[in-house]
């Protein structure tokens, strides 16, 4: 069976248009990688790195900051992990305070300082437990509850459509699905096909995430499950254009083409904008290579370009080094080399503790 692309769905009130989402990546979508996102189009929802509601609701300051949002990144959900149905409700009713349109629960992170205490993806061995976890959000918040799973903890335990038909009772109304198992971490393809079923099996919209790095993966996803969203992450560290590029696919026009002073204009504002946001020079540079990391896989000299990258010491030497390659690339595509878009390099498999350590805290 083959189903009609969507141009939109909603959240209860909340309009998500395009159906496309940006996936929360603690260390990587901050509001100001979101802020970029959101200017360059195509995103129809935007959900914040997870935040500790152990940190939120014991005040603590950065945790705090982790979830400051500016209005133009609206729609937004902020996520939050922990295991504590008490502070889950509270952290919600935060949210809703400081203008979130969703509150979402994050049950898929890996990390195992995270599941050892009984938190993200080990929400999915203890369904009774997550139960009373969003009753207690459910209770407390009146925006939408929304939740983010993986498959299930591991092979032998693919809890996908229980969880969605659990969280549906539950009064949650929208769900986003990782088609990996906990032990999967990175590795290996997700499984779109737990996420179709998990679509069967209930009624509120769902949202299929995993391995989507070019606009026609994600058509192909929408045509094959009838999701409702599709969420992508990775993909959008290595092309953060996916989002307008997809949309302008899912209304049959041609993908947009970023120029190479597009993709310089972009990481020379993102290292502003780090400058701005960072504590200090060292911290922005850090967050500035590694988005540099990303955007150059499968560009010719990109690996060479990376370990300059990496062994910039100071902001000045680090803009001349990205505005530098952009300049030499421009050139060879003037000397009629074709270069290859970004989303056709292969992608490298994550490390099986993906979340950022410092978020995880
Ligand atoms: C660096 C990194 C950090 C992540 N942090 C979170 C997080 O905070 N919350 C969450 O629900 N998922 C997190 N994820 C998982 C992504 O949201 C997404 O489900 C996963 O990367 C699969 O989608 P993709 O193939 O499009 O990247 C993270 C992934 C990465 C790569």
């Amino acid at each position: 069976m083959t189903f009609p692309l969507p141009t939109a769905f909603a959240i209860r009130q909340v309009a998500i248009q395009p159906p496309l989402v940006l996936a929360p990546m603690a260390g990587v979508t901050d509001s100001a990688f979101r802020g970029l996102i959101k200017r360059l189009g195509g995103v129809g929802l935007i959900v914040t790195e997870f935040v500790s509601v152990e940190g939120l609701t014991r005040g603590n300051l950065k945790t705090h900051k982790m979830m400051k949002f500016a209005a133009a990144e609206r729609p937004i959900a902020i996520q939050f992990f922990g295991v504590d149905p008490g502070r889950m409700a509270d952290a919600a009713e935060i949210a809703q305070e400081a203008g979130a349109d969703l509150v979402d629960v994050n049950c898929g992170c890996p990390a195992k300082k995270v599941v050892g205490r009984g938190a993200g993806s080990s929400l999915l061995r203890d369904l009774p437990h997550l139960a009373t976890i969003l009753r207690a959000m459910r209770r407390r918040i009146t925006i939408p509850l929304t939740i983010k799973i993986r498959t299930g903890w591991d092979d032998n335990s693919i809890v996908a459509v229980e969880a969605g038909k659990l969280a549906e009772d539950c009064g949650v109304e929208a769900i986003a699905i990782h088609g990996r198992t906990r032990m999967q971490g990175y590795s290996g393809w997700a499984n779109w096909d737990i996420i179709a079923q998990v679509k069967r099996a209930v009624s509120i919209p769902v949202i299929g995430c995993g391995d989507v790095r070019q606009p026609a993966d994600a058509l192909r996803r929408f045509r094959e499950t009838g999701v409702d969203g599709v969420m992508i992450g990775r993909g959008a560290m290595a092309n953060p254009w996916i989002f307008r590029q997809t949309a302008d696919a899912l209304r049959g026009a041609a993908p947009y083409r970023p120029t190479l002073q597009d993709k310089r204009d972009v990481l020379l504002e993102y290292f502003a904008l780090m400058l701005d946001e960072c504590p200090t020079e060292t911290a922005a540079m850090g967050k500035v290579k590694q988005l540099c990391a990303q955007f150059t896989k499968g560009l010719p000299g990109g690996a060479a370009f990376r370990a300059r990258i990496f062994h910039a010491q100071t902001r000045m030497e680090l803009t001349d080094r990205i505005a530098d390659y952009f300049t030499r690339m421009g050139e060879r595509e003037a000397a009629g080399e074709l270069l290859p878009e970004p989303e056709e390099a292969a992608l490298e498999a994550l490390p099986d503790d993906a979340c950022h350590p410092a978020a995880c805290a």
